[in-house]
């Protein structure tokens, strides 16, 4: 991708209000560079006035007129020189400082819409089909959403606004020089856009491949450090950490080699410049001296060293706003590829947000269900008909990998049925899976968000005053008073301070208690109480038994003895059904339950 579209696609990620005030800071900051230059052109007027004086002859015939015009013929040579120097010193310290307070505020101000991409980004992720983000890589996505913006806004947009700034300062001073000396100004346009021509192309390589080293490795490092982190026990104990963290020494050598390399690069334009000055100056000394006296052409010299010295700076960043877009591009490019994908791509429509609450418990309907994961040649669950009546405890078992937790994704509308249908009818509606919100549901494996025991369970619930009776008996009926009582701050410990101490037992109470809490008109359970001791599965059972008046409630279950008061038990084997009824009916008529019934001694 070129430097001019990648910048066009940053501009684009911001409103049009935005974007007027991007380019009206820009403008700024070319205002801002006339000081520069009305700074230069004092700069050789005291120049040619000091020349004179020294020598003791009569000013040039251009400053005599520039005195006429400005009416200051009446003044000597040695307070115009003062005054003028001291202009020349206001102006540059007024145009440093104005220039660095202004860039200041364009950071601060793509710093914040940084921020808003990254969180209109991350709104757009998280409410994208559910099957398209199981797909993706969590941590290249993380990258995308923060540093990924980062390149894109912060990285392009600031070095574009320098780079614009520092390009208008090096027109408006070849320009002036123009004025000065035509030839000196030819001599000084051509050498260093050569320069700048040559260092660029030498650089961008360099640079875009740094870029996209780092990058690179950046993701890959987090992957290998979160597998690392997450494994840390089985790994110990295999004794092959060096298996492991070879993938990971190896990314952050490559990272931090990157890195170095980036450093490197953008400090190249320095000692291009360094070195582009002497040999610039040499050669015109040689050139002016063929054609015109001497003390012209050192006057002309004088004239390049001292343009230089405004033109070397806005130079050498120039280069370097060149060299950081094409080190941020691949950073860059991950967040379009990203937006575009997700903009493009029909299977990743947004999710519209679910705003039906259920009124009562409610029947569910399945008709003919059959779901294919991508790249599967059975499908997960096939041709699936079947009805749960309002307020029934409907219990899923069968086999490993029979299509349990995909029926239950199904029905909460996290995967789309590729034929047939699944309703939801209450006693006033009937309603699709994907619209209803309030479900209760505990995962096979559940997860704990960032907070306090208290903020897991009520759960972004942001009503001023938490119904406490509603809370402690959801405290209490998941077993989890038992497991509060012994934190040091209770309910309003923090998940930090006691991090990975919580027993697999203890986080599925939580997950239990947060589903509770809901006192959701449909309950669904998987794998739930998997890790509980007898007692307290049977106490959480008979809690959901006394639910059943209020809701409908589905279970997934391998261990049968959780699931013996179900009203209907559903046996699934490679996502068909097998066969329905209660407990006892299908002990009696399938086989395959009747075997798994005597292996567990129930
Ligand atoms: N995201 C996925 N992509 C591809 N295949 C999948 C995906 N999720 C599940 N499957 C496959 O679909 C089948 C059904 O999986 P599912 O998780 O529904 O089984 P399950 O009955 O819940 O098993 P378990 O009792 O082990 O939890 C399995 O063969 C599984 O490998
Ligand atoms: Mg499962």
């Amino acid at each position: 991708m070129s430097i001019f579209s990648l910048c066009q696609k940053s501009m684009s990620l911001l409103s049009s209000r935005h974007r007027k005030v991007f380019v009206l800071a820009i403008l700024t900051q070319f205002i801002i560079n006339l000081s520069d230059v009305v700074a230069l052109g004092l700069i050789t007027v005291i120049g040619s006035l000091a020349s004179n004086y020294i020598i003791g002859s009569d000013p040039d015939t251009w400053i005599i007129k520039l005195l006429d015009i400005l009416n200051l013929n009446d003044y000597s040579v040695k307070s115009l020189i003062i005054s003028s120097l001291s202009i020349v010193v206001v102006l540059f310290i007024f145009k440093s400082i104005f220039t660095s307070f202004s860039m200041h505020k364009i950071m601060k101000f793509l710093a914040k819409r940084q921020a808003e991409v990254s969180i209109e980004l991350i709104g757009r992720i998280t409410s994208s089909k559910y099957s398209w983000l199981k797909k993706q890589n969590s941590q290249k996505l993380v990258y995308t959403a923060t540093d990924g913006v980062h390149s894109l806004i912060t990285g392009v947009l600031g070095s574009l606004a320098s780079l614009i700034s520092d390009l208008t300062l090096f027109v408006m001073i070849v320009s002036i020089i123009f004025i000065i000396d035509f030839e000196t100004a030819i001599f000084i346009l051509v050498f260093f856009s050569l320069i700048l021509y040559f260092s660029g192309r030498f650089t961008q390589n360099l640079s875009m491949n740094f870029g996209a080293r780092i990058t690179k490795t950046s993701v890959t490092t987090r992957n290998s450090l979160t597998s690392l982190l997450n494994s840390v026990r089985e790994i110990t104990l295999t004794g092959n950490q060096k298996f492991f963290t070879k993938n990971l020494d190896l990314n952050l050598t490559l990272n931090s080699d990157a890195k170095g390399l980036s450093t490197w690069v953008q400090q190249l334009p320095k000692s291009i410049y360094e070195i582009a000055l002497v040999i610039g100056a040499f050669i015109l000394l040689l050139f002016q001296i063929k054609n015109k006296d001497f003390s012209e052409a050192l006057t002309l010299m004088l004239v390049f060293l001292v343009a230089s010295g405004r033109l070397i700076p806005a130079l050498m960043k120039m280069q370097t706003s060149v060299i950081l877009i094409r080190g941020y591009q691949t950073g860059s490019e991950m967040v379009i590829e990203l937006i575009d994908e997700i903009s493009k791509d029909q299977s990743i429509e947004i999710c519209i947000p679910r705003q039906i609450d259920l009124t009562s418990a409610p029947a569910v309907k399945f008709d003919s269900v059959t779901y294919s994961f991508e790249g599967q040649l059975v499908p997960a669950v096939n041709n699936f008909t079947f009805e749960i009546a309002p307020g029934q405890l409907v219990a899923l078992v069968g086999p490993t990998g029979s299509g349990k937790s995909t029926l239950l994704d199904l029905m909460l509308g996290f995967y789309k049925p590729d034929s047939g249908t699944i309703i939801f009818k209450t006693k006033d509606s009937i309603v699709r899976p994907e619209s209803i919100k309030n479900v209760a549901y505990v995962p096979q494996m559940p997860v704990l968000v960032a907070g306090t025991i208290r903020d897991n369970i009520i759960f972004g619930d942001i009503k001023e005053d938490i119904d406490s009776n509603k809370l402690n008996s959801a405290i209490k009926n998941s077993g989890l008073d038992s497991v509060i009582k012994k934190l040091p701050n209770g309910i309003n410990t923090l998940l930090d301070q006691i991090g990975n101490s919580i027993s697999g037992g203890e986080l599925q109470r939580i997950s239990i208690a947060r589903a509770l809490y809901l006192e959701s008109k449909f309950i669904v359970l998987d794998e739930a109480t998997s890790a509980l001791d007898g007692t307290m599965e049977k106490n959480i059972t008979d809690h959901l038994n006394t639910l059943k008046e209020f809701a409908t409630i589905v279970i997934v279950a391998h261990r049968l003895s959780s699931i013996k008061t179900a009203d209907t038990v559903v046996y699934l084997d490679g996502g068909k059904i097998e066969g329905t009824g209660n407990f006892l009916e299908l002990q009696n008529k399938l086989p395959n339950f009747a075997k798994v019934v005597a292996d567990m001694r129930i």
